[in-house]
């Protein structure tokens, strides 16, 4: 289902009361490409930080791979997915539950050393204004491990070449294949993220066993064995249909601020705030923002006309 959130903002694939748990994951063949996501991040991410933001964690399913880090932002568009999460992780200090539109975050800037986006960017139909969205949060030399849906796959190449496709996998322009789910070449998301003052220092390439026969017949465990060391012909060139990207904070702005607000006013950008159990007040713009049951709600004021 697609919402246009606010004028201001691109619409968004809304998973609001999705099945994506039970029908995409739990059950339904995809332990090779779980798994072979867990490879990527082990080897990508820092085992260790402060602060992580999981941008579109959705039910929390790779949450358990970021033990290490004091604590760990999830931030969703879905609050039911996120209500998940939490019964899944558990009430605690560590992990922070946020409702939001990513177009618009809350989060503040500079108070994270580590970012995730996995299986998200194919939603987003500005992702340039989405990526400098987790950009902000980021302090000098953070780490951003970015997954993202390959445009120009072995596939796409092949049934290009047969003229069974008719867009061309090496257009770089993002390829819109259902309402708000695209496909990007790697080049495409490599200069928005050189844009953004990124340095891309690794890149895998996964899923290349994707194919409904292998996965059939070949064990998981093998067909995860093969993937983990496909997973490094990424360094050469990415054709796979899923592209894992690490990618570190060049410049020094903005300064780290680990010990300041997490969040920002959504509506002002203010970070005067005053708490209680049931809502955020912005002292700047007076507007008011629930927090419901353990979840920071920033998708809409309270007080919205
Ligand atoms: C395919 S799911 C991936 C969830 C999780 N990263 C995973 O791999 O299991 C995409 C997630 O992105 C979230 N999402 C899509 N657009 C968003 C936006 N504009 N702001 C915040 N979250 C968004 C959806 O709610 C959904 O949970």
């Amino acid at each position: 289902m697609t919402e246009t959130p606010s004028p201001s903002s691109p619409k968004v694939c809304s998973y609001e009361g999705s099945g994506y748990r039970t029908e995409f994951w739990e059950g339904q063949g995809r332990d090779y490409e779980d798994r072979t996501e867990r490879v990527a991040l082990r080897r990508l991410l820092p085992p260790q930080g402060r602060r992580l933001l999981e941008v579109g964690a959705g039910f929390g399913r790779l949450t358990n791979e970021f033990k290490g880090y004091d604590q760990v932002i999830l931030l969703d568009y879905s609050s039911t997915l996120l209500r998940e999460a939490q019964q899944r992780l558990g009430k605690s200090d560590r992990y922070v539950y946020v409702a939001a539109n990513l177009y618009q975050s809350p989060i503040n800037d500079g108070v994270c050393d580590a970012a995730t986006m996995i299986r998200v960017l194919h939603h987003m139909a500005d992702a340039p204004a989405a990526l400098a969205q987790v950009r902000r949060s980021l302090a000098p030399q953070a780490v951003f491990i970015l997954e993202f849906a390959n445009k120009r796959n072995v596939k796409a190449i092949l049934r290009h070449l047969v003229r069974r496709q008719a867009n061309s996998p090496f257009d770089r322009t993002p390829l819109e294949f259902v309402e708000l789910n695209f496909n990007f070449h790697p080049q495409y998301v490599y200069d928005v993220l050189s844009s953004l003052d990124f340095e891309i220092t690794r890149v895998l390439a996964l899923s290349y066993l994707r194919v409904g026969l292998l996965k059939r017949a070949i064990p998981t465990d093998w067909l995860v064995k093969v993937d983990a060391i496909l997973q490094h012909t990424g360094a050469w060139g990415a054709f796979s249909p899923s592209v894992f990207t690490r990618n570190v904070v060049q410049s020094t702005t903005p300064a780290a601020n680990f010990d300041g607000p997490l969040f920002k006013c959504p509506q002002c950008g203010a970070t005067d705030w005053l708490e209680d159990s049931h809502k955020l007040h912005c002292n700047h713009c007076d507007t008011d923002w629930a927090i419901e049951d353990g979840i920071y709600n920033f998708k809409s004021p309270i007080n919205a006309d």
